[in-house]
Formats: structure tokens, sequence, C-alpha cells
């Protein structure tokens, strides 16, 4: 079984990157059919640095045209939420009566994308819907619907394909499930 050393702990490969593939595959299908034959250019909002890797590869699927544009939040220190979120990066650009597409990595405590979701608002932003590569329904705190989700996994920390562990592991192209010592 595969195997990763980052910083003091260790973690085992749980999602290979085809079965990653896979399911991007299959949300970028949903978002093609809602938004192919739109008359507005929807924004692929990338929340970084997390989303780096996911919306690299929806990006390569995505058969409408749309904007880039990003935003950093932190709240995570070490494996776990602060519960605190803060926006270390405002807008990139003027979101006012756009339409946005929300790039996630993961929804854990849900936390981020009801912050994510005001600030939006805020912003004056048309629309706002949340596509995340993954799920974490046993953490999740808060009532809100995922338009867009690829998998749904256990409530456990995780790294690679764009998620760290103290920053480290995010260049990991399958994700990896800490083992607990
Ligand atoms: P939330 O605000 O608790 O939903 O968490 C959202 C952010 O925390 C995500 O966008 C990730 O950047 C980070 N995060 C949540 N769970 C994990 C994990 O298992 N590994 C690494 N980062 C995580
Ligand atoms: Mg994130």
């Amino acid at each position: 079984m595969k195997q990763v050393r980052l910083k003091d702990k260790t973690f085992r490969i749980s999602i290979p990157y085809d079965e990653i593939s896979t399911a991007i595959d299959k949300v970028a299908v949903k978002l093609n059919n809602d938004f192919r034959d739109c008359e507005d250019i929807p924004i692929l909002l990338c929340v970084l640095n997390g989303s780096i890797m996911f919306l690299g590869e929806l990006m390569k699927r995505v058969e409408f045209n749309c904007q880039i544009v990003s935003t950093k939040l932190t709240s995570y220190e070490g494996t776990s939420s602060t519960g605190r979120v803060k926006q270390a990066l405002g807008l990139t650009a003027d979101i006012t009566g756009r339409r946005v597409i929300i790039v996630e990595d993961i929804v854990d405590t849900g936390n981020t994308i009801v912050e994510l979701q005001q600030i939006l608002a805020e912003a004056g932003a048309k629309e706002s819907r949340i596509c995340t590569l993954l799920y974490k329904p046993a953490a999740c705190r808060k009532d809100i619907r995922l338009d867009y989700y690829a998998m749904e996994i256990p409530n456990d920390f995780i790294v690679g394909f764009g998620l760290d562990y103290d920053e480290l592991g995010r260049n990991l192209k399958d994700i990896y499930t800490l083992v607990e010592e």
C-alpha cells in the first residue's frame, strides 16, 4: 500500500487519481448541461490554495465560456479546523451582477462555504453555486445545498490533489488519508 510521510505524520493512499478523474468527468457533464447554452460568462471561483488542482482538471472539461477569479480563505491549522475563516486574499476581479460557481476542494464543517457565499452576496454576485470535489457529510454543521460534488468521503483528514497538511502534500496526484498512530 502506497504511503507518504509529511513532517511528523504518515498517510496512506485512499483515492487513486483514476477514481478522482472519473468523478470529475461526471461533475463536468452536469456543469456543461447546466451552462452550455448560457448567454452570460459564468465565473469559476478558485478558492486558493486547495482548489488549484481540481480547478485545473475541471477547466479542461468545461465547454462554455468562463472567467477565472480567485480568492484565498484559511481556517485550518495542522489537521483540524479552527472554526474561524480568514479571507487572506480578496476577490481578484469585480463580480457585480455575475453568476459565480465556487470551485472548492472540500466541504468539511461548511464554515468556509457559508462565509464565501456571504462575501459573494456582499460583492454583488447575481447567483452563487457550489462545486466541490469532496464532501465530508459527517463533519458538516451547516445546512447548505451542494449544487455539484464529485465524491463523499468519511470524516478523516486527507492530503493530496491540492489538499495539504501544513502546506505539504498539495502536489500529490492521488488522495491520501492520515494513518492514526
Ligand atoms: P470547512 O470550512 O471546514 O468546510 O473547511 C474548508 C477548508 O478546510 C477546505 O477548503 C480545505 O482547504 C480545508 N480542509 C478541510 N478538510 C481538510 C482535510 O481533510 N485535509 C486538508 N484540508 C482540509
Ligand atoms: Mg479550500
